[in-house]
């Protein structure tokens, strides 16, 4: 990447407004502006290579297979990576792709698919990026497409969407079924949902109500989590907020008591904190439940391997054990904190929420392609021989070596740069995305990696997941780029709030 001498023009005006500091911080600031600029550039470049070999290979599916150019159909068929790719385009300010999305949207029909549905799936990628892109386009990005009836399409659709999927919740209890067959009507007969999927749904469905103005799509998704937040028995929640994994269907009753941020049970926690964001008068009791998990995760989760113990990561705990590993997944984490800290005026939940980036950076930091592992270990006891040099050094081994193009770390990155204002998130970010473009692309997008500390980082999974377009570009990119209304702000100056696959849903009142 070159950065270049000559000055952007928004950078020169910057000229007369910093002219009483003294010089040397003039040029500083000039600098990193510039440079920023020429990044948040580079990575839109990155998303319109993996749009293009999408349009190409795989368009309408779902996804592209980016080794073969072939293409999957892993969530419906109903074209996952353009819906999830919509609000990245409209904050990347790309015209086109906006409009190439919202006519497909006006195709979908949501009522037809020949596989099994996944409640949270399609809550967090399709009614999510279709409400973000409502919400932008009627509000800060009004103005990017002409035909209104597309963007007024896109709650429409939302509301089609809600009503084949809400009989997931008529249930004995309420709590949905996760796994179901739209055409039948039926499901998968589990007899329990799990945490995570059941309370990741809250934030889209009570969205969906405020701008339809049908109450039905929030009361049945306040009523799932009404069990989450007041959790029985007493097994089910170990530490004051923290609760199990898994829940009844019949009777919204928790089925274990074992507790984690790991994938499974992350966004449920990551919700509580983000509700209170969008709404703070009806949520107020998510807030509760959500500092009372954020001191408990403090004050029995938090870990430090042997030989590294300045570094933080979050245990998980069951029945009296504690399970020294941790996942990428997890490392939403450090932006929950950094987001709730800032949020409430809690500053030891910042310095925490920076503590545990700091961990998750040093999992990038330690291998041989600087991506991090999918998931790793610090147990002494359980140190493979073959790691144990990697282990002293780094502090903790690779239990999975993969890398499928999650955003987690580089999204805690964001929020740590968004609410400390410091250069070197920035510069962890911009790392981690030069090491993705290094390894990963290919000729048509971005392919998984099967080992991140490996050369070339091992072989390529020929799959590139619809996050890649809603995430990972869109955290890169927003870090770089200029001060916008749907950036994360410091305190409660939020007019957005970004669902866990990172599409930005406007906040009530605003
Ligand atoms: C869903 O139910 C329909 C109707 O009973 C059935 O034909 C179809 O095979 C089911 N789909 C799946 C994925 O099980
Ligand atoms: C990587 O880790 C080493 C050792 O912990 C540290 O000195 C260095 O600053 C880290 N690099 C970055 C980019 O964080
Ligand atoms: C990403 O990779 C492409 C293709 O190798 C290259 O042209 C581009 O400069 C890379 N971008 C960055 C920021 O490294």
């Amino acid at each position: 990447m070159r950065v270049p001498v000559s000055l952007s023009l928004a950078a020169l005006s910057l000229v007369g407004s910093t002219a009483a500091h003294p010089l040397a911080d003039t040029e500083e600031v000039l600098h990193r502006d510039s440079d920023a600029q020429q990044k948040a550039d580079a990575v839109k470049e990155a998303f319109q290579h993996s749009w293009d070999g999408y349009m190409k290979y795989a368009f309408p599916h779902d996804e592209l297979h980016p080794v073969s150019n072939g293409y999957g159909d892993s969530r419906n068929g109903w074209g996952a990576s353009a819906v999830d790719a919509l609000s990245t385009a409209i904050i990347m300010g790309k015209k086109d792709v906006v409009n190439t999305i919202l006519k497909h949207v006006a195709t979908i029909d949501y009522s037809k698919t020949d596989s099994e549905v996944s409640l949270f799936e399609t809550t967090i990628r399709y009614l999510g990026g279709m409400l973000s892109g409502y919400d932008l386009l009627k509000g800060p990005a009004s103005g990017m497409v002409q035909d209104s009836k597309l963007v007024d399409n896109l709650l429409t659709q939302s509301k089609n969407l809600g009503d084949v999927l809400k009989f997931a919740f008529n249930t004995g209890s309420g709590v949905p079924y996760n796994n179901i067959n739209i055409t039948s009507k039926g499901n998968d007969g589990s007899t329990t949902n799990g945490l995570a999927v059941t309370g990741t749904l809250v934030l889209e469905w009570t969205r969906l109500s405020d701008l339809t103005g049908d109450d039905e799509y929030a009361t049945i998704s306040q009523k799932a989590e009404s069990y989450l937040l007041d959790p029985k028995p007493s097994s089910g929640e170990p530490f004051p907020g923290l609760v199990g994994s898994n829940i009844n269907i019949a009777n919204g009753q928790f089925a274990d008591g074992h507790v984690s941020w790991d994938g499974g049970d992350d966004s449920f926690y990551e919700y509580l904190i983000k509700m209170y964001v969008y709404d703070p008068e009806r949520f107020a009791t998510y807030k509760d439940r959500w500092v009372l998990a954020a001191e408990s995760t403090i004050n029995h989760l938090q870990a430090h391997p042997e030989p590294r113990p300045d570094l933080t990561f979050l245990s998980s705990y069951e029945d009296g054990e504690y399970s020294l590993s941790s996942q990428h997944l997890t490392c939403f984490d450090g932006g929950s904190f950094l987001l709730g800290g800032t949020v409430l005026g809690r500053q030891d939940f910042i310095d925490f929420g920076l503590k545990l980036v700091s961990g998750c950076e040093a999992t990038y930091n330690a291998t041989l392609t600087k991506i991090g592992p999918d998931s790793w270990g610090w147990d002494p006891n359980s140190v493979p021989s073959s790691q144990q040099e990697f282990y002293e050094k780094a502090g903790f081994y690779i239990t999975s070596g993969a890398y499928v193009l999650r955003p987690e770390v580089i999204e805690s990155f964001y929020y740590a740069y968004r609410v400390t204002g410091k250069q070197f998130y920035r510069d962890w970010a911009w790392n981690a995305f030069v090491a993705i473009n290094a390894t990963a692309r290919t000729d048509s997008g971005f392919a998984a990696l099967s080992n991140v500390n490996a050369a070339n980082g091992g072989s390529k999974y020929d799959n590139q997941e619809s996050f890649l377009f809603a995430e990972v570009m869109k955290y890169s990119y927003l870090i770089h780029a200029d001060d916008a209304e749907w950036q994360v702000q410091t305190g409660g100056k939020n007019t957005f709030v970004f669902n866990t696959e990172a599409h930005p849903v406007r906040v009530k009142h605003t």
